[in-house]
């Protein structure tokens, strides 16, 4: 089964920092994620970084609307993109911006050494103008009648009622987006990448297996109809970078976008001794170099960047994989539906194992569009999560823990049976390499049918039940549990969480492809927990409610973050005066209770020495409310009291924990009274 060590660099499209991050991105993180666990899995030496696409007209002007600094809005989008990423278990190795010094420099690099190689050149050019807002408009902030079948209210590139594409010119009765006056023309200068040097490079490149098949063919078309020079600057005002030697014109942001590929990379190898950036991006690197992308940026991705690289002497992309577009019970996401569904709004309400198992039930290796049924996503993941995979642990792990204190048989009554389920691992890596995700579950689950049907076979519940079978009663349930282990390895790129539990439960380290070749034999495995419940169907209705809800609040930052770019404020130190402010306190829970239409939050009632303060605690997830009453917990005593919709909460209480079912929130008891300060 080992194979040699590969040495891999995975990246995903860079989100928008202007805007939540939604299902339909995730389906692309998520794929990502999936095949990068499934990477190290198998042993491999696989990083993965990404970064926030930080520049742009849109991202000034969404800034400006909000009265704030276009820097200000995009610290708070890349902590909000970061947390929604991680509730997702999207493991990045980095996570940068592409307004960051390092993205300046190889961008600057770039675009000099081809300027320098003679690719680069500029021309005059007229464009539309704002001449109330003194702006150049993109095609993207020019409304107008459709030229072809005259609905209102278009952009400038394409029509939504009829779909035709043209330019902004075309359109009547155009007028700008941003000020409502009609648009002028006016000339200036720009400068354009001249991708047509590159016709016979790209040629060969984009045959030689670097995309997929439907890809290649795409692109066939487009050297059919000729390629053009590409522009990459953009007149002042502008959220980006300056160009060297060209005041007041700014690189495009899909001229600096891709390259904050490497800038993310560059800034993770400043923090790793054990990695070199030229040994990934040299031209004769034998790293391999992966760009998950959505179709929608295949000219990027397949023309220009490889283009872009190969004029400035870099490597090119091993492949580029491009998937479809997420809808939404057969549809477009819609806001007025609810479907147009955050990623923070489905956190809310379900666990994003169900969302990663169904996706990876849906994708294959191609770039057809995938639907997400809500109904069929419910009755697949509680007939295969829930009813095949976590039953044959729930069925076994009883029996072994209670009668044969958590051991496991001593040797494999079932070789054979065994030996299969590990022989099937071949094909399902190569689904998951193939990236044919739907493949792999689909074995996967056959495997988990058969488990259950050795399992049915054999009865162990009855076998309890009679004398002389204690024997056979571990025997079944040791080979259950094996075949399980199996099932959850193969099932670990799409459901981290769970598998990580399930190590736990087996008692057993990290889990590798590799390990599986050997059944646990005399191995003592700890007591079995819950580890998936059922969807239920009032929390996809509750989510869908929400996403109705949130239609006006669209990522609007609450706060511009301060400090400098690139520096995680979260992390950001306080000085000793700060801390000295925090009133700390031993409070007594006298109180705690459900609240209606919560999902997160308890009430508690607290007493901190003769005052009661009501707080409301996102730690529903680890405690029952009888868990606490009576006990003590550490609460922030001065916190200014907050207007929540279930009421006033007035104060905070301390946990800690990575979440879930583990959150810490009690103080032991002895010796400490309500009331008392805590430092
Ligand atoms: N900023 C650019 C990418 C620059 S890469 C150097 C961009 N950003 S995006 O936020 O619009 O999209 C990020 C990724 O999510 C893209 O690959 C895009 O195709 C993908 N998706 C966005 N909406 C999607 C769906 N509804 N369905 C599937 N993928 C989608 O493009
Ligand atoms: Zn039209």
């Amino acid at each position: 089964m080992s194979q040699e060590k590969r040495t891999i660099l995975v990246t995903s499209a860079l989100p928008y920092a202007n805007g939540p991050i939604h299902i339909g991105h995730l389906v692309e993180y998520i794929q990502t994620d999936i095949w990068v666990r499934f990477q190290r899995l198998r042993g491999h030496d696989c990083r993965y970084v990404c970064a926030d696409d930080a520049h742009g007209t849109p991202i000034m002007l969404r800034a400006r609307q909000q009265g704030i600094t276009p820097e200000a809005l995009i610290a708070a989008s890349a902590i909000e993109h970061q947390a929604d990423f991680a509730g997702f278990r999207v493991g990045f190795d980095n996570y940068h911006s592409t307004h960051s010094n390092e993205n300046r420099l190889f961008s600057e690099q770039i675009f000099e050494r081809n300027q320098a190689a003679g690719h680069i050149t500029s021309r005059t050019i007229t464009q539309a103008y704002d001449a109330q807002e003194n702006m150049f408009l993109p095609d993207r902030f020019i409304k107008g009648e459709c030229p072809k079948c005259g609905a209102a209210d278009q952009y400038g590139d394409n029509c939504e009622v009829c779909g035709s594409t043209y330019s902004p010119t075309e359109l009547k009765n155009a007028v700008s987006a941003i000020s409502g006056t009609t648009p002028v023309e006016k000339e200036t200068e720009h400068l354009f990448f001249k991708l047509t040097d590159f016709e016979d490079m790209l040629k060969e490149w984009t045959r030689a297996g670097h995309l997929q098949p439907e890809v290649a063919h795409k692109v066939q078309e487009w050297f059919a109809d000729g390629l053009q020079e590409w522009g990459i600057s953009r007149d002042a005002p502008y959220f980006g970078f300056e160009i060297p030697g060209h005041p007041d014109k700014y690189f495009y942001v899909w001229m600096d976008a891709p390259i904050g590929y490497m800038a993310s990379f560059q800034n993770l190898c400043e923090r790793s001794d054990d990695l070199n950036f030229d040994d990934y991006w040299n031209r004769d690197s034998s790293a391999e170099l992966y760009h998950f992308i959505g179709k929608d940026i295949i000219n990027f991705h397949a023309l220009f960047w490889p283009a872009m690289l190969s004029g400035a002497g870099y490597r090119t992309p091993s492949a580029i994989y491009a998937h479809g577009f997420l809808t939404v019970d057969g549809q477009k996401m819609s806001k007025s539906r609810g479907t147009f569904i955050k990623a923070r709004t489905y956190l809310d309400h379900l666990n994003p194992e169900y969302l990663r198992y169904y996706f990876a039930a849906k994708l294959g290796s191609g770039v057809d569009d995938i639907d997400l049924n809500l109904d069929d996503f419910v009755a697949r993941v509680n007939s295969d999560l829930v009813g095949k995979v976590v039953n044959i642990a729930s069925r076994c792990a009883g029996f072994i823990n209670k009668r044969f204190e958590g051991r496991l048989d001593d040797s494999c009554s079932e070789p054979g049976l065994y030996r299969s389920f590990v022989d099937e691992g071949d094909a399902i890596a190569a689904d998951y390499e193939n990236r044919d995700f739907g493949h792999a579950i689909r074995k996967i689950m056959t495997l988990a049918d058969r488990a259950n049907q050795y399992i049915d076979a054999n009865k162990p519940w009855v076998l309890a039940k009679q004398e002389g079978e204690e024997q056979t009663v571990q025997a079944v349930c040791s080979t259950g549990l094996n075949l399980f282990r199996v099932l959850v390895t193969y099932l670990q790129p799409v459901l981290p969480a769970m598998a990580s539990d399930v190590e736990a439960f087996l008692n057993l380290p990290a889990m590798t492809w590799d390990a599986i070749d050997t059944p646990l034999t005399g191995h003592t495995i700890n007591k079995f927990k819950p580890l998936m419940t059922r969807v239920e169907q009032e929390k996809i209705d509750a989510m869908l409610e929400d996403s109705k809800d949130s239609l006006a609040g669209q990522a609007t930052p609450a706060e511009p973050a301060s400090g400098p770019l690139g520096k995680d404020p979260i992390a950001e130190t306080i000085n000793f005066d700060d801390f000295a402010k925090l009133d700390l306190r031993i409070a007594r829970i006298t109180r705690a209770a459900h609240v209606e239409g919560a999902d997160k939050l308890l009430q508690l009632t607290l007493d901190i020495g003769g005052e009661s303060r009501n707080v409301f605690a996102g730690i529903k997830s680890a405690y029952a409310p009888e868990a606490l009453e009576g006990k003590l917990t550490v609460m922030v005593a001065n916190l200014a009291p907050r207007k929540m919709r279930f009421g006033i909460s007035e104060g905070m209480v301390l946990a800690a924990g990575p979440g879930g079912k583990d959150l810490f929130v009690l103080h032991p008891d002895e010796g400490a009274e309500p009331g008392m300060r805590v430092k």
